[in-house]
């Protein structure tokens, strides 16, 4: 059995997996709930003002027979006063004093503010605390979530100011809803942070009822933006926390968060570069039992691989992860289909034929019967007939012998130097 508990920043937890800042870690029953179930840690429901919310607030992006693929909410920050929520961090904390309970905090950029949420709220007896620059809607017209962490110099000046008094650890979860999240992060890093977290939810409209006309979600007739989340967004997150996690600049640690739903997800974020990870929709969907998974699966996992443990898995992969110009534009695979298995739908064939490059051709063999073939020559390796293709193992992309390897960065030094002798890709 490896060893599942982290040091993450400085906290200690049990286990990487974590609730995120959302619905279900609402109030102190929830949190409990959570950590006999088997979470590692809960991030409180966002702290601070004002205590309002509007109905309706959610709306779920259902994908071929998939309920909850995305996820939408126009939902603020916690509906509960402080006084009761710091009376349950309390008590949570004093249940479980080895689970993981970090504050989720937001209030106007001002100093004297930041310094007395952080005072108030330590003094209960929190992990850490997590900065919610993140919330795209609601908070972000009066200057708050996502409206500060779209803005650098306010991540790093609110993060200074909640640093000046905070004694226990200080994570900044950012907004995705920008064009470069590294800036931000860096931000969060000058400021002093001790950790990131990514990513709050993304920009988005749900959908738009066909017959009334309403955008879905509605209040009273009437929609607004709201945050995406869920299994969709995960490529999303994915590559945000790669993009800090290989930035020598940013060398904190990070908490992974969008679209975890299985122990799987949470190995890919870890692998690239986050010491631990958040969970909000897939426990929406599905409920705290969920957690009980993903420690076997990790459990397993590390195991499989040999590794004592969660410490020795994060970043394995981030060397891996590079710029486009740092890709070898010699190297070539080619589509092969496996006659054995292919049932013959001829999708492969009606995608390279009309959306790439014409290269499945369909013979007959001697007993009469159709087969597809890959004309080897003229396939560039796009992985689209694998992609659509309803079978596995019935097309293989296979690695085929090429020249020497070059870079796009390499080939503009050798055209500058025309006489090295390397010859150039065409
Ligand atoms: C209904 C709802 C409410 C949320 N409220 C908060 C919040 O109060 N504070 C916060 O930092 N993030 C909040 N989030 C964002 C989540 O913490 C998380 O960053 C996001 O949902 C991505 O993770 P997921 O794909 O696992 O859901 C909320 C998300 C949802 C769906
Ligand atoms: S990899 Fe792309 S180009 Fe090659 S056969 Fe498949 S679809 Fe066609
Ligand atoms: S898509 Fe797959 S199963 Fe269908 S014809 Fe092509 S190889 Fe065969």
């Amino acid at each position: 059995m490896a060893d599942l508990r982290i040091n993450f920043a400085g906290i200690k937890s049990p286990n990487p997996f974590w609730l995120a800042s959302a619905p279900p870690t609402n109030s102190g029953y929830q949190v409990q709930r959570a950590f006999e179930a088997g979470w590692g840690g809960a991030v409180w429901k966002t702290l601070g003002e004002p205590i309002l919310n509007i109905s309706s607030r959610f709306a779920g992006t259902h994908f071929n027979g998939q309920r909850m693929a995305g996820f939408n909410n126009t939902e603020l920050i916690t509906d509960r006063p402080l006084e009761v929520n710091l009376k349950e961090i309390y008590e949570t904390k004093k249940r479980f004093p080895n689970h993981t309970i970090i504050a989720s905090l937001m209030v106007e950029p001002q100093q004297e503010k930041w310094h007395e949420i952080v005072k108030r709220v330590e003094a209960v007896g929190v992990d850490g605390f997590e900065l919610n620059f993140g919330c795209p809607h609601g908070m972000a017209e009066r200057g708050m979530g996502a409206a500060s962490g779209q803005v650098p110099e306010l991540v790093e000046k609110q993060t200074m100011w909640a640093k000046e008094v905070a004694e226990t650890p200080v994570i900044v979860k950012l907004t995705p809803n920008i064009t470069d999240i590294t800036a931000t992060a860096y931000a969060a890093v000058q400021g002093g942070a001790d950790a990131i977290s990514m990513i709050n939810t993304i920009n988005s409209l749900a959908g738009v009822d066909l017959d009334t006309w309403n955008t879905i979600p509605h209040v009273a007739g009437k929609g607004a933006h709201g945050g995406y989340c869920g299994p969709a967004v995960k490529p999303i997150a994915l590559n945000m926390v790669a993009e800090c996690a290989r930035n020598s600049t940013i060398n904190v640690p990070i908490s992974g968060i969008g679209g975890v739903s299985d122990w799987r997800d949470a190995v890919e974020f870890m692998l690239m570069g986050a010491g631990g990870v958040q969970v909000c929709t897939a426990a929406m969907h599905h409920g705290f039992s969920i957690v009980e998974d993903m420690v076997d699966g990790l459990n397993n996992y590390l195991d499989d691989k040999g590794l004592d443990s969660v410490e020795d898995l994060v970043g394995k992969s981030v060397p891996k992860y590079s710029d486009w110009g740092d890709l070898d534009l010699n190297y070539k695979t080619v589509a092969r289909i496996n006659t054995d298995t292919c049932i013959n739908c001829n999708k492969c064939h009606i995608a390279c034929e009309d959306t790439a490059h014409q290269c499945i051709d369909m013979l007959t063999a001697k007993d009469g019967s159709n087969y597809l073939k890959v004309h080897e020559e003229d396939c560039v390796g796009c992985n689209l007939c694998s992609i659509v293709c309803p079978v596995d193992g019935a097309i293989d992309m296979i690695e085929i012998p090429s020249d020497e390897p070059m870079t796009w960065k390499e080939r503009e030094t050798a055209i500058k130097q025309p006489s090295c002798g390397i010859s150039l890709v065409k």
